[in-house]
């Protein structure tokens, strides 16, 4: 990198649904921007205060003891009005008009899509994934994940001692929007007898119903059934299933609940590390790019490649998963 940034002023706002660890990454953010001697504005709401100006000048006592808050000190919000193209040319002439020379977006899919389209409109961004779905295409890993799954593995253990007591079946529904790679994490680290996920296609009287008689006749006297939100409304897996097997069933769906609290050791870390990648490409001169990781490394791709790449779920681990559950060996063999 030249000495000299290749911006003075930037922003940095946080879109969408928030994640623990949006606080680490405007920190990374805003310590990075005074190292280097560049002006940082708060954009407050996401792309809805870019439209309306909420902004406020950031620097490093602000965002003093930031790391480890859940939630997002700049808030956040999904706006209409930016997918317009009234909206958008606001938001690009407004960047214009404050001097802002390069922004940094941090949040999911629908916020990259916006920024996109203000790179179209030749502003400089870089995003920064954070979504507890885990659902980014271009990353192994989005900010937020880790810590959403140690929040409702927390849940369902706790679920599993009173269900363990009445010899009773847990439904939970956990977010993950269309996807199901947390559902998936927290069905495996708490031991679930079945994970439902919209990925995974199913025949319920097949891989619900008959599982739980076959493992109540192996002499299971409680079970848990993650569902992932994006699979089928876990009220009628609850219903199903206490009809067909009489077990009394109980439903919990952990909602929001998910979304905060103080993040984990990776949100922290990543959150940080994201926030200082971002900041340095901008000041590289480099512009539309993702921030990404592949294993442990971060890179940084192009927005538009980016936003083409669809997330793989993990069939394999999920195929395992099953076989080890119900200790079904000619499965556990097919996934060798
Ligand atoms: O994308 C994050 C997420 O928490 C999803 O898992 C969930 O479907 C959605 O946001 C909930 O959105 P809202 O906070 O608008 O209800």
């Amino acid at each position: 990198m030249a000495i000299e940034s290749a911006v003075k002023r930037i922003g940095v706002l946080t879109s969408g649904g928030d994640a623990p660890g949006m606080n680490a990454a405007i920190r990374g953010v805003v310590r990075t921007c005074e190292c280097l001697d560049i002006e940082c504005i708060g954009i407050r709401h996401g792309y809805a205060g870019l439209i309306s100006g909420d902004f406020i000048s950031l620097n490093q006592s602000m965002v003093k003891g930031i790391t480890v808050r859940g939630g997002t000190i700049l808030c956040t919000a999904r706006s209409k009005e930016f997918t317009t193209p009234e909206g958008l040319q606001k938001a690009a002439d407004i960047c214009r008009h404050m001097g802002i020379e390069g922004l940094v977006v941090i949040g999911g899919d629908g916020t990259f899509r916006g920024a996109l389209a203000l790179s179209q409109h030749d502003i400089s961004v870089v995003g920064i994934p954070c979504t507890i779905d885990n659902d980014i295409g271009c990353t192994t890993y989005t900010i937020g994940f880790d810590t959403a799954c140690n929040t409702a593995i927390d849940a369902v253990d706790r679920l599993n001692d009173t269900m363990q007591s009445h010899e009773r079946c847990s439904v939970v529904e956990v977010m993950g929007r269309h996807a199901g790679h947390l559902a998936l994490a927290v069905g495996i680290a708490t031991g679930a007898t079945i994970i439902l996920v919209p990925e995974v296609e199913y025949d319920f009287d097949k891989d619900v119903i008959e599982r739980i008689r076959t493992a109540r006749l192996a002499g299971r006297n409680n079970f848990a059934v993650i569902v992932a939100e994006g699979a089928e409304p876990a009220y009628g897996v609850a219903e199903k299933i206490a009809d067909a097997t009489g077990i009394e069933t109980r439903l919990t769906a952990l909602g929001h609940i998910q979304r905060g609290g103080s993040p984990h050791v990776r949100d922290r870390i990543v959150g940080t590390s994201m926030g200082f990648k971002a900041v340095s490409l901008l000041a590289s001169g480099k512009k539309s790019r993702i921030i990404a990781m592949r294993g442990d490394k971060f890179i940084d791709i192009d927005i538009v490649e980016a936003l083409s790449l669809t997330k793989n779920f993990d069939f394999e681990m999920y195929k395992a998963f099953s076989a080890l559950t119900f200790l079904d060996k000619q499965a556990l063999l097919r996934t060798f």
